[in-house]
């Protein structure tokens, strides 16, 4: 029987609610900081081994109903020598931004030698996930918020430099998205040929953006990619944060799911979206205030997810890095408990 996460995706009517969390490896477990060390994670995410380790952990320790692979969205820009770095406590620094025409060599296409380790990790992780039927979601950063990086050089606030580029020659900025477009493209079928069942597309700042640039400037790009994955009849989740005046515009992407940040009730997400399958939405930080406050979070959303099928439990963003473990078990419980949307 296909996994109940998948099911879901796809809008079936489920046994009970699937849960996952983003970020869901990482800093908040015990286990990856004593496995991971000080290197940069691009070290670890080059580690076949222990990357299928760290990506297992959470599956372990919380039985969500998939995994997700221990990547980064900067991986495929590292792979061709772009030149980047992820900083702990801040994130992805590009050493010599894009600023020109000229920098559009620097973005060659990606080829799947290029990044033989993601592939390799994902070989190790399928095997493993096997023996409990649990799905691996492979993912990439949607072209826009690459861009971002790439253009700013690191996390910005303001996306202003982005916005300079794509206001002030928006010919240079589809040219840039093209680029990305034909990388993110190859970097997903790869993990889907691999034994990636599901694929999350990040575009995790698309919020900075109005709704007539995101139209103008974001979305058909994302379009792009979600289209040349429709022939693998994987399902594929788009998610933002920030982005409930956008969720109307995003639904037309293309994507089977739409990830819904903790900013828009659940119930109205779903009206924004349409008849699509929803992801979502607990807020990160009500994970922070123990066990008791944490369930009581969850069953709100719960609550507002209602008992429609096509819900995938999540968080509204990633789990943060202070979060206790204990609060994220207590809420996969509760939700496969209590999640009763879409029951027969
Ligand atoms: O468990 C999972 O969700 C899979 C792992 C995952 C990582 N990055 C590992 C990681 C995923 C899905 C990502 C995606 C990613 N990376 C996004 C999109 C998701 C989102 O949060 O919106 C973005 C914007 C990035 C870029 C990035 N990489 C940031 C902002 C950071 C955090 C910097 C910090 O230290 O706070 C990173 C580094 C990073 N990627 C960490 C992890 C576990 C933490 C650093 C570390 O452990 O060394």
């Amino acid at each position: 029987m296909e996994p109940v996460f998948l099911r879901a995706c796809r809008g079936e009517s489920v046994e009970h609610v699937p849960v996952w969390f983003m970020r869901q490896a990482g800093r908040s477990l015990p286990e990856y900081r004593a496995l991971r060390g000080t290197g940069s994670i691009l070290d670890a995410i080059a580690d076949p081994a222990l990357a299928c380790e760290i990506t297992l952990q959470p599956v372990r320790r919380y039985g969500v109903d998939a995994a997700i692979l221990f990547s980064d969205i900067v991986v495929p820009y590292h792979a061709i020598d772009f030149g980047v770095d992820v900083v702990p406590g801040r994130g992805p620094v590009i050493a010599d931004p894009f600023t020109s025409r000229r920098d559009l060599e620097r973005l060659r296409d990606l080829t799947v030698g290029d990044i033989a380790h993601v592939t390799n990790t994902i070989d190790l992780v399928v095997r493993e996930l096997a023996t409990t039927n649990t799905p691996l979601i492979g993912f990439a950063g949607a072209p826009f918020t690459v861009a971002s990086y790439l253009v700013e050089g690191g996390p910005t606030r303001e996306f202003a430099v982005i916005k300079g580029l794509m206001h002030r020659d928006p010919t240079l900025f589809d040219e840039l998205l093209d680029r990305l477009v034909a990388i993110t493209i190859t970097f997903l079928r790869a993990q889907v040929d691999h034994g990636a069942r599901a694929i999350q597309l990040f575009d995790s700042w698309a919020g900075a953006l109005t709704r007539d640039e995101y139209r103008r400037f974001a979305l058909p790009a994302t379009q792009r990619v979600l289209e040349a994955l429709a022939d693998l009849n994987v399902p594929t989740i788009l998610f933002g944060v920030g982005t409930g005046e956008l969720l109307d515009l995003m639904s037309t992407a293309g994507s089977s799911v739409m990830g819904i940040d903790w900013h828009v009730d659940l119930d109205e997400g779903r009206r924004r979206v349409g008849e699509r399958p929803v992801q979502g939405n607990l807020d990160p930080a009500r994970c922070l205030n123990g066990v008791e406050l944490g369930v009581a979070a969850a069953r709100e959303v719960l609550q507002r997810a209602g008992r429609d099928a096509g819900h995938i439990f999540n968080l509204g963003h990633g789990v943060l890095p202070t979060t206790d473990p204990t609060v994220l078990e207590a809420i996969v419980r509760v939700v496969h408990d209590e999640g009763r949307a879409g029951v027969q």
